[in-house]
């Protein structure tokens, strides 16, 4: 297989360990696994006291489809547990071949259009609009980019890196062309859950698009990131049959332990989910106002989802050396865009964290 680095995790595995600050992590705070237990129900503490380290249920253990199927709004038998990137890789080598053309949403996470690049795929990159520093989406160009031999539409809602969140009307209409000339979506939800306003959170894709299929995950909106549990879903059992035969050529099955702790999660969904939309609304709060203080240094794009940001620099410095520097200068991790194989001047900024306001006050010490 021939696949270009991964240009973000290439610059988190320089860095992430060892800078004494981040400021562009995508996940949120994490629990400790006594946490995780301490709030369990008995029947959790028994699954985990009980547990032995055997092989487990490839498509994943019972109990965990039957939670992801009340999270999700599909039935059990309509998902299949496995790691997040894992469920990006699979399913793209089930879905596609070299002779499909596939539009991806972008900027994005760099899976989602590397992969079918590697396997041979036409690729439409389908950027956001920027509109007053606001993100769009520009339905009439997905329309113009559906070819014939269009197999596939992958988005990413809410959105990494901008935070952009659609109307469900956009949702539907992405829902209603996919009717209209047969192509397939592919719905990042990773970051469902960290809607900024509750109420706006979408229905998962397959409940509302007949040809979908959704990843989500506990990495993002349940702080669970070391879990490395997700899942895919769809109402589509030649694609789920086709990701659980390939999937015997990855990890076969998912961690024992790993599944017995999303059990766990997942029954305590709203309180975890609650917990880490509380602290993006936190940092959010400091973030508006630090760059808004700072509006000739910065342009900021205000996000309604996800525990991430995508404010541009100003003033003529590239993004990459104002990184650079503060990577150098002040072991401050930020990601320049360049990371997303953009060139915009903009650099994403991670309100998951406790320590994000430790971080902002470096930044501007630097800036200073
Ligand atoms: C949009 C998106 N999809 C998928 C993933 C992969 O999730 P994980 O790192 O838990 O495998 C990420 C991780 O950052 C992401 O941002």
């Amino acid at each position: 297989m021939k696949v270009r680095d991964f240009l973000l995790e290439r610059y988190f595995a320089k860095y992430e360990f060892s800078v004494r600050h981040m400021l562009s992590a995508s996940d949120c705070e994490t629990i400790s696994v006594r946490e995780l237990l301490d709030g369990a129900d008995a029947d959790v503490e028994e699954l985990w006291s009980e547990l032995r380290l055997s092989y487990t249920e490839s498509r994943g253990h019972p109990a965990l489809l039957r939670e992801i199927a009340r999270e999700t709004g599909v039935s059990a038998d309509e998902a299949i547990v496995l790691n997040p990137e894992e469920g990006i890789f699979l399913t793209l080598n089930a879905l596609l071949d070299s002779d499909d053309h596939v539009v991806v949403l972008s900027p994005c996470y760099q899976s989602l259009y590397e992969l079918p690049k590697s396997l041979g795929c036409e690729v439409t990159r389908w950027y956001l609009k920027k509109e007053d520093s606001v993100w769009k989406l520009d339905l009439p160009f997905l329309e113009r980019a559906i070819k014939e031999n269009t197999r596939l539409v992958i988005v990413n809602f809410p959105h990494n890196p901008t935070g952009f969140l659609p109307s469900v009307e956009q949702l539907n209409a992405i829902a209603e062309l996919s009717v209209k000339k047969g192509f397939f979506v592919f719905s990042d939800e990773m970051y469902r859950g960290l809607e900024h306003n509750p109420a706006d959170r979408l229905p998962s894709a397959p409940s509302i698009i007949r040809r979908s299929v959704a990843l989500g995950g506990l990495s993002k909106a349940y702080g669970l990131p070391g879990l490395r549990t997700g899942w895919v879903t769809s109402t589509d059992k030649w694609l789920l049959d086709r990701i659980a035969a390939l999937k015997d050529y990855t990890t076969i099955c998912s961690s024992a332990p790993s599944e017995i702790l999303a059990i766990a999660a997942l029954r305590r969904s709203e309180e975890l989910t609650g917990r880490c939309r509380g602290i993006v609304k936190e940092n959010l709060e400091m973030a508006r106002s630090f760059f808004c203080e700072n509006s000739g240094r910065f342009e900021w794009f205000e996000p309604h989802g996800s525990s991430v940001a995508f404010p541009r620099l100003l003033g003529g410095q590239p993004v990459k050396d104002f990184c650079e520097r503060a990577v150098t200068e002040r072991s401050l991790l930020i990601l320049p865009d360049v990371v997303f194989d953009v060139d915009w001047n903009h650099f994403r900024i991670g309100l998951g964290r406790r320590s994000f306001p430790e971080a902002l006050s470096v930044l501007r010490e630097m800036l200073n």
